[in-house]
């Protein structure tokens, strides 16, 4: 086992964050620095994928500058370049992964690439020193919904994914639809508090054949449905009753799948990662169970629950004590499945 201090530069560009943070010994965030391209993307309602390629090449040295100076690390000190390099947008991606590439090459620091929903499950790791595999972890952000078996640091197992829309996908047109901007979550969650979650029924679906897959595409025609509706028979919308009602459906699928394979397979620690996981309800719904049933629950702080390079770091701090290293070929994997090592 190796002794030495282990810093870990890692970069993050998958999507409309440009982030770099350095990381000690995998569970200490020296610095965490993150361009949100938000912004720019409101007016167009989504993330323009163009735009964010763009955006993130004029960023990249300027953030991995910042993280290194932050930290007050030198080059020649860090032990590994990490980056993500799946799944994400292939243009966003790429941006990162050359980056990563070229200081590696140039300073034949070791390359260590990330998959991006492992660097979410691993946010869990930096506020809370004591967690360790085994445990279950819910990750919910814009592209991902997953519910994981974290059997061992690098070792996953699937047991439940979305059907079709993520959940954070889901608050975001559910928002657009009822006139909040993007990104949609922050504002449902807020708008939520001042409303009725008991006002509208709408349905927490179920997938037939697997207990523990979502699919909130259902819900979302129904908040459309409910809407135009109204809309047809002049009845007044309370955009904050929609809020809280669609947000408890959301939050009620997404607890009781968890509860369900907590117990079936065993697991008493519980964590939630993702963008979605800083939902205020959700937190507040997951403490609740999970102190009714003694399970152990844990959450990131908001900053490392959005995209962020810390959590890429502490993922690939794992990755690098297992040996694993990246040729200077390492490529962009827009699909990168949860647990494939390419
Ligand atoms: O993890 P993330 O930053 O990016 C992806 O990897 O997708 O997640 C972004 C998603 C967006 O859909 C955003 O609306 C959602 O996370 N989100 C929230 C909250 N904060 C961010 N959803 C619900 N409540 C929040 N407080
Ligand atoms: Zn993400």
């Amino acid at each position: 086992m190796d002794n030495r201090e282990i810093l870990i530069l890692a970069i993050e560009s998958s999507c409309d964050e440009t982030a770099a943070a350095v990381v000690r010994n995998g569970r200490e965030v020296l610095s965490n620095i993150i361009y949100s391209q938000i912004d720019l993307h409101t007016v167009y309602g989504g993330v323009v994928p163009e735009i964010a390629s763009r955006k993130h090449i004029e960023k990249i040295n300027q953030v991995i500058g910042q993280a290194l100076k932050e930290a007050g690390t030198a080059l020649g000190e860090l032990s590994a370049i990490a980056v993500t390099y799946g799944p994400g947008l292939v243009g966003a991606l790429l941006v990162g992964v050359s980056a990563a590439k070229a200081i590696s090459f140039a300073s034949g620091i070791p390359l260590v690439g990330v998959h991006h929903i492992e660097g979410h499950i691993s946010a869990n790791y930096i506020e809370n020193q004591d967690l360790e595999p085994p445990f279950l972890c819910l990750v919910v952000s814009g592209g991902h919904t997953h519910l994981v078996g974290v059997k061992d640091y690098g070792d996953y197992r699937i047991i439940g994914r979305t059907r079709d829309d993520a959940a954070g996908e889901a608050y975001d047109k559910v928002a657009r639809a009822i006139g909040l901007g993007y990104p949609g979550g922050p504002a449902i969650d807020r708008l939520a508090r001042e409303g009725d979650p008991e006002a509208i029924s709408f349905p927490r679906a179920r997938v037939a054949e697997s207990a523990y897959d979502f699919s909130f595409s259902g819900l979302k025609s129904a908040v459309l449905n409910y809407l135009n509706s109204c809309r047809m028979k002049g009845i007044e919308i309370n955009a904050a009753d929609v809020a809280a009602s669609f947000q408890k459906a959301v939050v009620d699928v997404l607890v009781g799948h968890s509860m369900e394979a907590v117990r079936q397979y065993g697991y008493d620690r519980l964590a939630i990662a993702g963008g979605v996981a800083s939902n205020s309800s959700l937190r507040d719904a997951f403490r609740e169970a999970c102190k009714e049933k003694k399970i152990a629950f844990y959450h990131p702080s908001p900053i490392f629950c959005t995209d962020n390079a810390a959590m890429i770091g502490t993922a690939a701090y794992y990755e690098y004590q297992r040996g694993v290293r990246h040729g200077w070929d390492l490529n962009a994997v827009p699909g990168l499945r949860l647990g494939e090592r390419v």
